[in-house]
């Protein structure tokens, strides 16, 4: 199956080739950017194996084809356009960014920052999270979901799917990410001697990612669901822990929390529920899977959850090569179990 890349130079974009490159199915004809462009793929990726250079992102959207599959590393606002391009020339589209994950298009200046220009794909666009549903042979666009709304969903998942939340008070999401979940773009905030040695929350109370979050929770408890999520950087490179606080329903015990974790995940492939420790960051990088795990904090009728991946792995690439497995009718884990 012939692949397109868009956004190849950035973090997530070369995850993705690092991914496609042993992809037993998959073949890459093409790896866009243009600032790289001529330059080759292998300069970027010394494991790379063929002569692809880079190319102009224009140059790549002429040459794609009808029957190959687009992937989409990059900024929403870019996604906005491509997407619909390279649906018309044929092609079936798998994006990274949020610019599909919502279904009303009424948010998207409020949490994007821009109108949405193509409100009628949002409702085509299947909301890629294959722990919650997969997409499949006859799905067309796949808008991939945020790390942080993956690793929040993938740890709450297991309390609202057998109803030990409570309503009436909202569910607290902190998450803590690495530096490369904010991209390579060039950043004063981002430089290492501002990011190494400190902590800090941003976007407080603004992260675009809430309102993914609310939808996809919401599907779960099948009722409104209000989320109150804060974002952290952290000086490391990759990594993102999702730490969630829910109130327990009454009568909820931890044996119920320990059993819906088990029941919620037993078969999802690429999630591993912990009993012995909390889930750590350090030991799933460059890796496809993710850990969670969850305590009642009895005394403050409190479940406690989280949920660690690698932000460039199950939070972008791994995740949209999971996607594209199932819109090819393959088993899930193709090409995504070596490290
Ligand atoms: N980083 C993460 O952890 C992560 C996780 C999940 C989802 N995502 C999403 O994945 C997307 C890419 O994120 P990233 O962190 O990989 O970004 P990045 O490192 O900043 O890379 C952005 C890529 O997009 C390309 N690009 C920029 N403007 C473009 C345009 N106008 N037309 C075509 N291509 C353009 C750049 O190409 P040039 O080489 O030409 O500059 C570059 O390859 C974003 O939507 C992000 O929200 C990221």
């Amino acid at each position: 199956v012939d692949v397109v890349v868009f956004g190849a130079s950035g973090y997530s974009g070369l995850e993705l080739l690092r991914w496609l490159a042993r992809h037993p199915v998959v073949r890459v004809v093409a790896a866009s950017s243009d600032a790289l462009k001529g330059a080759p793929v292998r300069g970027r990726l010394p494991e790379w194996p063929d002569d692809l250079a880079f190319s102009a992102h224009d140059a790549a959207l002429a040459s794609a084809r009808t029957g190959q599959i687009a992937l989409l590393a990059t900024p929403a606002k870019t996604s906005l356009d491509l997407a619909p391009a390279l649906l018309d020339k044929g092609l079936r589209v798998i994006d990274l960014s949020g610019a599909f994950r919502l279904v009303d298009a009424a948010l998207y200046p409020e949490w994007y920052g821009f109108p949405h220009s193509h409100p009628g794909l949002l409702s085509l666009a299947h909301y890629g999270l294959v722990e919650i549903s997969a997409p499949n042979r006859s799905t067309r666009l796949v808008a991939n979901p945020g790390c942080y709304a993956t690793a929040a969903v993938l740890a709450a998942l297991p309390l609202l799917a057998s109803d030990l939340v409570g309503a009436g008070a909202p569910i607290v999401v902190d998450g803590k990410s690495g530096v490369t979940g904010a991209g390579r773009t060039l950043d004063e905030s981002l430089l290492f001697a501002e990011v190494a040695e400190s902590l800090r929350p941003y976007r407080v109370a603004r992260h675009q990612h809430t309102p993914e979050i609310e939808r996809a929770l919401g599907r779960l408890a099948k009722r409104d669901v209000m989320v109150s999520f804060t974002a952290h950087l952290v000086p490391m490179r990759r990594g993102l822990i999702a730490s969630v606080y829910a109130p327990a329903k009454p009568g909820v015990s931890q044996a119920d929390v320990a059993r819906a974790l088990k029941h919620a995940h037993a078969a999802h492939a690429f999630v591993r529920v912990l009993e012995d420790r909390p889930p750590e960051t350090g030991l799933v990088a460059y890796t496809n899977f993710a850990e969670v795990s969850a305590t009642l904090d009895e005394r403050a009728r409190v479940i406690a959850a989280f949920c660690a991946l690698d932000n460039l792995v199950k939070g972008a690439a791994g995740q949209a090569i999971e996607n594209l497995n199932a819109m090819l009718g393959l088993d899930p884990a193709t090409g995504l179990t070596a490290r």
